[in-house]
C-alpha cells in the first residue's frame, strides 16, 4: 500500500507575515538560523511541548527553542516567579538578590564553580570565558572544535559548520574557515581548529604552539551535529593534555548545562574544566546566560579583565534563572526528560529497523540526533557520510504531521519536562513513521533523492 500523504498545513498567513517581514527584516526573520524561505515559521504561542503558529497549526515542539525550553513553554512556576519580579521595575544597572541567588544556585549544581557571572546570551559568554582564558594564561590563541558552535562573536565563527567538507581543509591539519564575511583575518588565525575526538591531531597542535595556546573550547558533545558524543576518555585525555601545556580547558555548556545532569555534562562525563559557559536551560526560555570558573581562574575578574553589559543580570533573566535551577535542583524533571527520551528512541528505533535503514542515536536521551548511517560518528566530518537528505526530508514531512524537529538534521531533537507529561510518545514516533514511509517511496519511485526541494532549508542559508 502507497505511504499516505499528510493533509497540508495551513499556511496562507504566515506567506502573508512572510512577504511583509521581508520588506524590513533580513530574511524576513532575526536570525539567519530561522530563515526557512518560504516556510519561514511564524509562531502564535506554545503551551507545555506543544507549539501553535500563526495558521493555528499545532506541532509537538521538538525544537524546544534550539534547548532552552527545559520545563515547558508557559511554565508557570517560572513565569509568575518572574511576573511578580518584573511588577518591581526590570532595569536598573544595579544588582539584584536574584543575580545573587542565581550565581549560588549555579555553584551548587554544578559543584565546581567558584565565581560567576550572568550575561543575556551564550554568545557573550563563549566571547567572556575565551577573553578570561587569554587574560589568565598571557597567551592569545584558542583551540576551537571543527562543527562546534559557540554563538555569533568573530572568535567564534570559525569551522562551524560547512556542507563541504573539503572547506576544511587536510584532516590532519585542519584550516581556520570563516563563517560568512566581515571577520577580520587576524581574529580567525588567532582560532586553532581541531578535530573532535581526534586526539592525535590535538597534541600534534599542542606541540606545535603549545606556549601560545590559552584555552581549548569545546562542547562537550557535538552539540551542533547532532549531540556526537565524546570517545571514551576522550575529555579526560584533553584534561590532561591542557594541564601538560599550561592551557585551561573550556567547557561551552550552553547546551549540555543543567540538561544532561543537574551539574551539566561536567558532571556527566566526571571531568571538571577551568571555566563553563551556560544559557539556554538555565531559564526555561528566558535570556539569561553565565560563565564561571574556578576562584583562582576567575579572580582576573573585575580588575584585570572587562565585563559588562547593560542588562547583564537583568531582572527577567535573574529571576528566571532562579525559579528553573531551583525547579531542576528541587524537582526530578530532569529524569523524567530523559525518560520520555529514552522512551521516543525505543519507538524510533523499532520503526527504522523495520525499514531496515542503517541509523545511529546521537547525543543524549534529552537531547539526541539520528543519523542514517552505517558507521558511529565521532565528529563533524562524518555528518557528511551520513544520508543527512533522508533525514532532512523525514524531519520536514514531520512538520506536516503535528511534530516539529529542525528540518537540519544537524541540529538534536530536545525535550522537555511537560513532554513526559503529555502523552507525546506515539504521535512523534507516528509522525516520523508515516513521514519516513513516504519519503522511501519516493526514493523507490525515483530511483534517486526524493527530497530534493528541500535542500536548502535550515542552518546553511546564510
Ligand atoms: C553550544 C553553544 N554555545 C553558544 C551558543 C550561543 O548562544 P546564544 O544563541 O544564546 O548566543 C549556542 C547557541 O545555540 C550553543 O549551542
Amino acid at each position: 500500500m502507497p505511504a499516505e500523504q499528510p493533509p497540508k498545513l495551513k499556511r496562507q498567513r504566515q506567506h502573508d507575515l512572510y512577504r511583509r517581514a521581508l520588506e524590513t527584516m533580513p530574511g524576513g526573520t532575526d536570525s539567519n538560523f530561522r530563515a526557512w524561505g518560504d516556510d519561514t515559521v511564524y509562531i502564535d504561542r506554545g503551551q507545555g511541548g506543544r507549539i501553535w503558529d500563526m495558521d493555528g497549526n499545532e506541532y509537538i515542539d521538538l525544537r524546544m527553542g534550539y534547548g532552552p525550553v527545559i520545563l515547558g513553554h508557559g511554565d508557570a512556576r517560572v513565569d509568575d516567579y518572574v511576573n511578580e519580579r518584573m511588577r518591581r521595575g526590570v532595569s536598573f544597572s544595579l544588582t539584584s538578590e536574584d543575580e545573587i541567588e542565581a550565581m549560588e544556585l549555579l555553584k551548587q549544581l554544578t559543584g565546581w564553580v567558584g565565581k560567576a557571572r550572568m550575561t543575556v546570551s551564550g554568545t557573550e559568554a563563549t566571547m567572556h570565558a575565551m577573553r578570561v582564558a587569554r587574560a589568565y594564561t598571557g597567551r592569545n590563541k584558542i583551540v576551537k572544535f571543527e562543527g562546534q558552535y559557540h554563538g555569533v562573536h568573530d572568535y567564534a565563527l570559525v569551522s562551524v559548520t560547512p556542507n563541504d567538507m573539503a572547506e576544511l581543509g587536510d584532516s590532519d591539519n585542519p584550516v581556520g574557515l570563516a563563517w560568512g564575511r566581515g571577520i577580520p583575518e587576524a581574529v580567525t588565525r588567532t582560532i586553532i581548529p581541531a578535530r573532535y575526538n581526534e586526539m592525535a591531531v590535538l597534541r600534534r597542535i599542542f606541540e606545535r604552539d603549545g606556549a601560545d595556546i590559552a584555552a581549548i573550547i569545546v562542547e562537550p558533545v557535538l552539540g551542533n551535529a547532532q549531540g556526537i558524543m565524546p570517545r571514551p576518555g576522550f575529555h579526560e585525555e584533553m584534561r590532561g593534555l591542557t594541564k601538560e601545556f599550561g592551557a585551561l580547558l573550556i567547557f561551552d555548556e550552553v547546551k549540555t548545562g543543567f540538561r544532561f545532569a543537574r551539574g551539566g555534562a561536567a558532571e556527566y562525563f566526571g571531568v571538571t574544566p577551568d571555566l563553563a559557559t551556560y544559557a539556554k536551560a538555565m531559564g526555561n526560555g528566558y535570556p539569561v546566560a553565565a560563565f564561571g570558573g574556578t576562584d583562582d581562574v576567575m579572580s582576573v575578574l573585575p580588575d584585570k579583565v572587562s565585563h559588562g553589559g547593560t542588562y547583564a543580570g537583568n531582572r527577567v533573566a535573574a529571576a528566571a534563572a532562579v525559579a528553573t535551577l531551583r525547579l531542576l535542583r528541587d524537582t526530578e524533571a530532569l529524569a523524567s526528560i530523559h525518560a520520555v527520551g529514552r522512551a521516543v528512541q525505543a519507538g524510533l528505533s523499532e520503526v527504522i529497523n523495520e525499514a531496515g535503514l542503517p541509523y545511529t542515536f546521537t547525543g543524549h536521551p534529552s537531547m539526541f540526533g539520528i543519523m542514517f548511517t552505517e558507521k558511529a560518528p565521532t565528529e563533524y566530518r562524518d555528518w557528511a557520510n551520513s544520508d543527512h537528505d533522508l533525514y532532512d526530508a523525514v524531519a520536514v514531512g514531520m512538520h506536516a504531521r503535528g511534530a516539529m524537529p529542525e528540518p537540519d538534521s544537524r541540529e538534536p531533537w530536545f525535550f522537555c519536562e511537560a513532554h513526559a507529561h503529555e502523552d507525546i510518545v506515539d504521535r512523534v514516533v507516528t509522525a516520523f513513521s508515516d513521514s519516513l514511509d513516504v519519503v522511501l517511496d519516493e526514493r523507490a519511485k525515483d530511483g534517486k533523492h526524493a527530497d530534493q526541494a528541500h535542500v536548502g532549508l535550515g542552518k546553511e542559508i546564510g
